[in-house]
């Protein structure tokens, strides 16, 4: 194997999230504009290279593997990149190939993901009333997000759930989604919503519900234990005594993070984002295409991770004053 990477800060970098495409057949409102644009398919990396990639960072020290999009299960034919991943998991160099999705296409896919290895999935669901989803995705079902997260417990998955904490949306709904983890077996994680993408009319400081007060509020009803335990993500986990359920906590602006970050984005198009919250980033299309020996892309790799940044930039209050972040989440896959 190569030497691994190492970023200038001394973190470890061993945690792949590839946006295997722009594309998704919801719109959730803190995602994305009514009106968005994608990008012309051409302008895609092939299935073929999206493995090549991979294959390249897994062999440079990734062993963790994370799936996204846009919604990744509408990309064409993305269950032969997921067969083709699986050699890596028997070989032992890939410790965890995984997915964050919207769990629209679970029922179709959720067997097959399971023969390819996966074993834990992420699914976004920030509400569990049908009209609120249909509102907060602009067209989504919600019964075809629960049928499809039956299907994946059912295939054997491990199912995460992610509760994006808007105000004024899912606030009321605290406790009855922490319930509905608790009774399904599901664990669940609350994110805080990040500036990132112009939404057109929304203003992203209306929806922002800090995970500070939210867990104030948990307090009130569970005896709340702090957990020292990290699981190679971003999130910080309690357990709530009277139920014995872990709860994650995903805290970019009240709780920075960035000092264990172990990852790296890659784009559908084959661009390295080094920090989510942070424009740099590293064309890694060209040296994959340059030359059929993946000693170019190597380099280009390196190089890459050697610009990582210290942390991200996203702050409510400077962003009012400077605009925010242009780039939507679904880029870089979140
Ligand atoms: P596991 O810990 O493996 O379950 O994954 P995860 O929670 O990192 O992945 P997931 O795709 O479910 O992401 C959940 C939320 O965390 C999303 O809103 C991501 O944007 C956010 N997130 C993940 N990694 C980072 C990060 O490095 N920085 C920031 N600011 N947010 C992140
Ligand atoms: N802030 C925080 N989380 C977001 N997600 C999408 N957009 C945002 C945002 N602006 C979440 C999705 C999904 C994960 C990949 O990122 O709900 O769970
Ligand atoms: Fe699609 Fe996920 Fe963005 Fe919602 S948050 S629009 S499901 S990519």
């Amino acid at each position: 194997m190569n030497t691994p990477l190492i970023d200038p800060f001394a973190r470890a970098i061993n945690y792949l999230r590839v946006s295997v495409t722009d594309r998704c057949d919801f719109r959730c409102v803190y995602c994305m504009s009514e009106n968005m644009s994608f990008l012309p398919k051409a302008e895609l990396l092939t299935l073929e290279e999206l493995d090549r990639m991979c294959t390249t960072f897994i062999s440079m020290g990734v062993e963790k593997l994370r799936i996204t999009g846009g919604e990744p299960l509408v990309r064409k034919g993305i269950m032969t990149f997921f067969e083709g991943m699986t050699r890596h998991l028997e070989s032992g160099a890939l410790q965890e190939l995984t997915l964050t999705t919207n769990g629209s296409q679970l029922r179709k896919f959720a067997a097959d993901l399971a023969a390819c290895g996966v074993k834990r999935i992420n699914v976004s669901l920030d509400t569990l009333d049908a009209d609120k989803f249909a509102r907060i995705t602009r067209w989504g079902r919600l019964a075809q997000v629960l049928d499809g997260i039956e299907a994946a417990k059912n295939a054997g998955l491990r199912v995460k759930i992610n509760v994006v904490a808007l105000k004024g949306f899912n606030e009321d709904e605290l406790f009855s989604i922490t319930d509905w983890c608790a009774t399904q077996g599901h664990d669940l994680t609350f994110i805080e919503v990040m500036p990132m993408g112009d939404l057109g009319n929304e203003d992203r400081i209306d929806q922002y519900w800090p995970l500070s007060d939210l867990r104030a509020r948990l307090r009130e009803r569970f005896t709340v234990t702090e957990l020292d335990e990290r699981t190679g993500g971003p999130a910080r986990y309690v357990r709530l005594e009277e139920t014995g359920q872990k709860l994650g906590f995903i805290t970019p602006l009240t709780h920075n993070f960035c000092e264990s970050c172990n990852r790296v984005r890659l784009t559908c198009t084959g661009e390295l984002y080094m920090c989510l919250g942070q424009e740099d980033m590293a064309d890694l299309r060209a040296p994959l295409r340059a030359s059929p020996d993946n000693k170019i892309l190597e380099t280009a790799i390196r190089d890459a991770i050697a610009r990582k940044p210290k942390g991200h930039d996203f702050d409510y209050s400077r962003q009012k004053a400077d605009g925010q972040m242009t780039r939507h989440m679904s880029h870089t896959g979140g």
